[in-house]
């Protein structure tokens, strides 16, 4: 009784968020699926016509685009809970890819690296313009078909992955992975080639 109590709680709390998220984004397709966790921060300018969602997408996480910083999600794809995504200029995730909880995807470093901005910005209150994104290197991060990203991972900016990779837990992913890989470690390494040829173990 009290687990039924509990799932109809759960239930109506993702549906008020559900409801709260889709009013920040751009969805195509339908069955889409969101959850209490889900959240999108639209700042600087950006709107939800800068965060896209395909046909069935699971999208757990939590995003943030500034300065109309694009994030698209393909079809089927998925993002997991406690994930994070931050875009200032684009984060694009394929078909069928799915990425697991507590990950992080950024594609700038969101603070500068010289050391006399950074002073500047640590004067500032948390809403000052300084603070933005926008002030800080970024470059697009693009991510391919069916590629799964493991839990606890981090994928910088700059990043291209392959289609059919994967990133493993904890792996911090600084420079581009070639299909068909799997890169694991800090900084990642390729640990494996040719996935593609590995034994299959789910039946047709
Ligand atoms: C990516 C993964 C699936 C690869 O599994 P696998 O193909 O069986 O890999 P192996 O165990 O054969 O390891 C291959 C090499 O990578 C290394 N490696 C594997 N996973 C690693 C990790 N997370 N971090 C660092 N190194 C790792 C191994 O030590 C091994 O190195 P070696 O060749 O020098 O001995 C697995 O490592 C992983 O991360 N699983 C967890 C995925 C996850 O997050 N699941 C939660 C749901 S999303």
């Amino acid at each position: 009784m009290m687990g039924w109590f509990k799932k109809c709680i759960w239930t109506v709390l993702d549906a008020i968020k559900a409801n709260d998220v889709r009013k920040k984004i751009s969805l195509n397709g339908s069955h889409h699926r969101f959850c209490w966790f889900s959240a999108v921060t639209l700042s600087d300018n950006s709107g939800r016509q800068d965060v896209i969602l395909g046909d069935h997408v699971w999208m757990f996480g939590h995003l943030a685009s500034q300065n109309h910083g694009k994030i698209v999600f393909g079809d089927y794809s998925k993002i997991g809970g406690e994930s994070t995504i931050h875009a200032v200029r684009s984060v694009t995730i394929g078909d069928y890819t799915a990425i697991g909880d507590h990950v992080f995807i950024t594609d700038n470093n969101e603070h500068s690296i010289n050391p006399e901005d950074r002073f500047i910005m640590r004067q500032k209150d948390e809403d000052h313009p300084y603070r933005l994104w926008r002030y800080s290197d970024s470059k697009p991060v693009s991510i391919g078909r069916n590629v799964w990203i493991g839990s606890h991972s981090r994928i910088n900016k700059g990043v291209t992955i392959g289609d059919n990779s994967i990133v493993a837990a904890g792996a911090i992913v600084t420079k581009d992975v070639p299909s068909n890989a799997i890169a694991a470690g800090n900084p990642a390494r390729i640990v494996k080639t040719f996935i593609d040829q590995s034994p299959r173990l789910i039946p047709d």
